[in-house]
């Protein structure tokens, strides 16, 4: 049996940034975000029930099909493993896998991917888990964030305070708000320290302490604005959100800079269409590419902005998606 899914990236307007545990990706605080639509992780799981030992491969554009690296392939197996407990199945998977946007490069590659594979893996074994336990089987891979990519819209993770260990819970559906997520791409290859290093090291900051206790209310006003469609509103708190983050990164010990010249480039070109009346914000994963978030009427105007930025190697246009879908066009 063979099924094919495809999951989408998201972007957090309010971001997971510490664990309290890294492994099963437990989260410090609760985070909010926008399910993308066209970032997409696209994966194939074959069941073999007589089959000894997981075979992961990467797809490339061409549909070629390669061995996946160790580094790659070694969280995928461990993610199996769960899987397979959780399906109370024997046997090995077959998965080949492939990203239509550059991976670990603070484009939630890894939410979309081990979505796309919890998604894939119940769906070629038959079963039909409900969204909030795909949530947590997408979660168990280690990518806390994946939790937020099996549903579509605007999502918080986890659904109650009082459960950090809970699913995700869709706060309006993608039809609620058609906002877009222009994704300038200042460096392609892969970033240095990944977020589990950085979820890791956060504590470690001076200000940590200081922004868990600023985040309750900054979630509620981003809320809010997501609840009335007020980018007024919502922009301000999603470009101070990312900020913050960075701020911890940067002030761990030791220090992670996910920022690139280019970044600051960005920054300063969205600094300058708000100046000129365009309104748009910035937010920022563990990676120096930057989110820009704006309205449909605005897209084109900040896309053309963004792309003359020599720093610009392109712009990703992205917006509001419904979440993850089977495909027929499988991988193999
Ligand atoms: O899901 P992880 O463990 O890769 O961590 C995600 C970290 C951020 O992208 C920076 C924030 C977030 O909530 O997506």
């Amino acid at each position: 049996m063979k099924a094919t899914v495809e999951a989408p990236a998201n972007i957090a307007f309010i971001k997971y940034w510490g664990a309290r545990d890294l492994d099963a990706a437990v989260p410090l605080n609760a985070s909010v975000s926008m399910t993308l639509d066209r970032c997409r992780a696209r994966t194939t799981v074959e069941h073999l029930p007589d089959g000894a030992e997981d075979r992961v491969e990467l797809a490339t554009a061409a549909g070629e099909l390669a061995a996946a690296p160790p580094g790659f392939a070694e969280p995928v197996r461990r993610h199996l493993e769960r899987l397979r407990r959780w399906a109370g199945v024997g046997g090995a998977f077959r998965v080949a896998t492939r990203n239509n946007f550059p991976t670990g490069a603070g484009i939630a590659s890894s939410a979309a991917g081990f979505a796309a594979l919890a998604a894939a893996v119940a769906a070629c074994l038959e079963r039909r888990p409900e969204a909030a336990e795909l949530s947590r089987l997408a979660r168990l891979g280690g990518s806390g964030s994946a939790a937020r990519s099996v549903l579509g819209g605007f999502v918080r993770w986890p659904r109650d305070d009082d459960d950090a260990d809970g699913p995700a819970v869709q706060l309006a559906p993608a039809e609620h708000w058609p906002l877009c997520d222009l994704i300038a791409v200042v460096e392609s290859g892969a970033k240095e320290v990944s977020s589990r290093e950085g979820h890791r090291l956060a504590p470690t900051s001076p200000y940590f302490a200081a922004r868990l206790a600023a985040l309750p209310e900054r979630r509620r006003g981003v809320e809010e604005a997501i609840r009335e469609r007020d980018l007024e509103r919502l922009g301000p708190l999603v470009e101070e959100e990312a900020i913050d983050l960075h701020l911890i990164a940067m002030s761990s010990r030791p220090p992670i800079f996910y920022w690139q010249p280019g970044t600051l480039e960005v920054l300063a070109a969205v600094r300058e269409l708000r100046a000129s009346a365009t309104p748009a914000w910035v937010t920022m994963d563990a990676g120096a590419n930057v989110h820009v978030v704006c309205e449909p009427a605005d897209e084109q105007t900040v896309a053309a902005a963004l792309a003359a930025l020599p720093a610009v190697a392109s712009v990703l246009r992205d917006r509001v998606g419904a979440g993850p879908r089977r495909s027929e066009e499988h991988l193999f």
